[in-house]
Parts: C-alpha cells; structure tokens; sequence
C-alpha cells in the first residue's frame, strides 16, 4: 500500500482534540490518529448496507426504570429474525449488562442497535460487527 503525505488546515481547538484522542488512544502520532477516525467512519458508514454481518450489542442499564425491561423485550421481539441469542449479567444490585448476539443485514442491526440504545434508562448501549459473508 503506498503512502500518500497531505496538508491539513484545522482550527486550534480541533487539533487539540485530535491530539487528545491520540493520547487517549495511545496513538504514537496524529498520522496514526487521523486514519483510525477515518477508519472508523468511513468503516461504519458502509455498515449502513445490505450486507450480511454478524456482532453484537452491549447494553448497560438499571433494571428499575419504569418500561425498560418491557421495552426491551419487545423490540428483541420485533427483530427476532436476525437475534441469535442474549445474555444477562447482574452487575451490581441495580446495574445489568445484557450482550445480544446479532446477525443479518447490516442495516437492519444498526437500527435495532439505535432503538435498543436510545430506549429510555440505558446508560451505554454500543454495536459491534463483523462481516459474514
Ligand atoms: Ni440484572
């Protein structure tokens, strides 16, 4: 793979954000920095097709708010089709985790993936995925 060197004009603030995401990441320099945030959402952006993918989803919640298990259990009904499976982990005495392993059309998991993270009382919810096909 060649190597392509280019000049980049950026706001102050910005480049201090972008140092600060390399520290944070341990990122030996900006070059490093820059092509994993490209990476990462150029990456994603082609998630948003029909292809074939399989990963999961990681929520983080407190089963005591109002509707959120309800909810939760009826959305995973609606897609049932592409859950294969999930499992349950009581974190602490109120903190739950629940892994839901996924697979079908990238699409279709990167929305029920935003449905189940934006249902009222997550505190993280993220997707992971892999191609499957
Ligand atoms: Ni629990």
């Amino acid at each position: 793979m060649s190597i392509v060197r280019f000049g980049v004009s950026l706001e102050k603030e910005l480049l201090e954000a972008l140092d600060n995401y390399a520290s944070e990441n341990h990122f030996t320099n900006r070059s490093q920095a820059i092509r994993n945030l490209i990476n990462n959402n150029i990456v994603t952006s082609k998630w948003q097709c029909n292809n074939l993918v399989a990963g999961s989803i990681t929520l983080v919640y407190d089963h005591h708010k109002r509707d959120l298990l309800t909810n939760l259990t009826d959305l995973q009904h609606d897609y049932h089709n592409v859950i294969l499976s999930s499992q349950h982990f009581h974190l602490e005495k109120d903190l739950c985790m629940e892994i839901i392993a996924v697979k079908g059309k990238a699409a279709s998991l990167t929305e029920l993936a935003d449905k189940l993270i934006a249902i009222k009382g997550i505190q993280h919810g993220k997707l992971t995925m892999s191609r499957a096909d």
